[in-house]
Parts: C-alpha cells; structure tokens; sequence
C-alpha cells in the first residue's frame, strides 16, 4: 500500500510499503523525520508518534491497552487521532493512508 507521511512543514513524504511491515519501520526506511523508533517497535518508546489523518482513523484501528498507556509519555501533544506507528501494519485496505507527523 501506499503512504504519505505529512511534515509540519507541508511537505510530504510517500512509499510504497510492502504487506505487513509496521508504519514506523516504513518511516524509518524512508527517512522521514521525527519518526524515531527507538525502542524497534516493542512498545516502549513512543518515538514513532504519527496523528492517523482523520479520514483514515477508522481504518488503521483502534490503540490496545498497551498503546493508550505509552500514548501518555509522546513527546508531542496527544490528540484523538495520536497512534504509535510501529502498532500499525500495513495492509492493502490502507491504501493511501495518510499520517500527519509532529514536530519534536
Ligand atoms: Fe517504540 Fe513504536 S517504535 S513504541
């Protein structure tokens, strides 16, 4: 599938990522900034913060328990639409996904 990473700045980043492979690593691989992923994706850094454009909020799914408590400690402000992006795997129905990035 497709996504586009949005900077504060406007502009945009997009890959074509393969099946199955989380958000952050996506990022990582296309060097987007302030996409860090520190931890590897297990959940226990919160560097991989993205806010899920509204449109595809529903989509990505919902944050588990895990998620929602490292949500807590984001560097950036947390919104409704904040997500971890290594909890997100990417799957042909997130074609186009788009993900705004926050500024750290
Ligand atoms: Fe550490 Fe996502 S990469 S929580």
């Amino acid at each position: 599938p497709k996504v586009t990473w949005i900077l504060k700045d406007g502009r945009k980043i997009t890959a074509d990522v393969a099946v199955g492979h989380n958000l952050m690593e996506a990022a990582v691989a296309n060097n987007v900034p302030n996409v860090i992923g520190e931890c590897g994706g297990c959940l226990s850094c919160a560097t991989c913060h993205v806010y899920v454009d509204a449109a595809w909020y529903e989509k990505a799914g919902h944050p588990d328990d895990m998620e929602r408590d490292m949500l807590e400690i984001t560097a950036a402000e947390r919104k409704p639409n904040s997500r971890l992006s290594c909890q997100i795997k990417a799957t042909d129905a997130l074609d186009g996904i788009v993900l705004h990035v926050p500024e750290i």
